[in-house]
């Protein structure tokens, strides 16, 4: 199995921390905001990591993180010319995905325990995509679970009303399939590809699974989040347990 890091988008929630550099290349606890999903894939035995990043921060992306041998894995990266969604982002893994199923992480999604028994429960699983629910107290900014006893019937990215407090968040496993699915949908009202609607097509061909995340977790891209995040990673030394 591979990682995806989605690490592009414009970071305007955090202006002015962003107006001169990458979102994910801020402070989080002592370390670079981005070192978090790579030790997190690390921690799952995945070395083989695709970065995808704007036109913009390529440059210091690349100066920050080298080959990877410091990190023990090893990067590849490429440019996301627009930030025209996640999904959009996502897109340009196909040839490094190679047909092998991938993980995939949102560069501002924090995480301090290793998710490595889901990877192992999906490399396992014959086809799909996985996802990973947690509750969450502001649902109307996140990719929200309706649910139906303990199955999923449906995905609303940042519904006005939600149907619960279980937010998918941004830690995905695909198989081979995604670039076609992500080929398949549409722009939203925001003009953006949703990872929403390609999770929701998984959904409705029944290969969607779902895991609760143990261990605690946050984005990190309001200044509220952004704060929790570091509170976090300095309570456990930017280590993934
Ligand atoms: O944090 C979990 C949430 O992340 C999910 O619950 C939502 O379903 C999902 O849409 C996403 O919501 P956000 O509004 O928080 O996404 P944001 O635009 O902040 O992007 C999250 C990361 O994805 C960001 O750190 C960089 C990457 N990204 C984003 C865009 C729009 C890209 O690499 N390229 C892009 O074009």
């Amino acid at each position: 199995m591979k990682g995806v890091i989605l690490a592009g988008g414009k970071g305007t929630r955090l202006y002015p921390l962003t107006k001169v550099t990458n979102k994910h290349l801020l402070p989080v606890g002592k370390e670079p905001m981005i070192y978090n999903p790579i030790k997190q894939l690390i921690s799952c035995d995945i070395h083989e990591i695709l970065i995808v990043t704007s036109k913009e921060h390529m440059g210091d992306v690349v100066n920050l993180l080298g080959s990877g041998r410091e990190l023990n894995c090893d990067f590849t990266f490429k440019v996301q010319e627009e930030a025209l969604g996640i999904a959009n982002a996502l897109s340009l893994a196909e040839n490094f995905a190679n047909s092998e199923k991938i993980a995939v992480i949102l560069g501002d999604n924090i995480t301090v325990k290793s998710i490595k028994p889901y990877v192992e429960e999906f490399i396992k699983q014959d086809k799909g995509a996985k996802v990973f629910l947690k509750k969450v107290e502001d649902p109307q900014r996140y990719g929200i679970a309706a649910l139906d006893e303990m199955s999923i019937i449906e995905i609303e990215e940042k519904p006005q009303k939600p149907k619960s407090h279980f937010a998918v968040i941004g830690l995905y496993m695909y198989d081979s399939k995604v670039f076609d699915v992500i080929r398949s949908i549409q722009p939203s009202v925001r003009g953006e590809f949703e990872i929403t609607n390609v999770n929701n097509s998984y959904l409705k061909n029944g290969q969607l699974t779902y895991n609760i995340l143990q261990g605690d977790w946050t984005d990190a891209g309001t200044f509220e989040s952004y704060e929790y995040a570091n509170k976090m990673l300095f309570e456990v030394g930017n280590q993934i347990l």
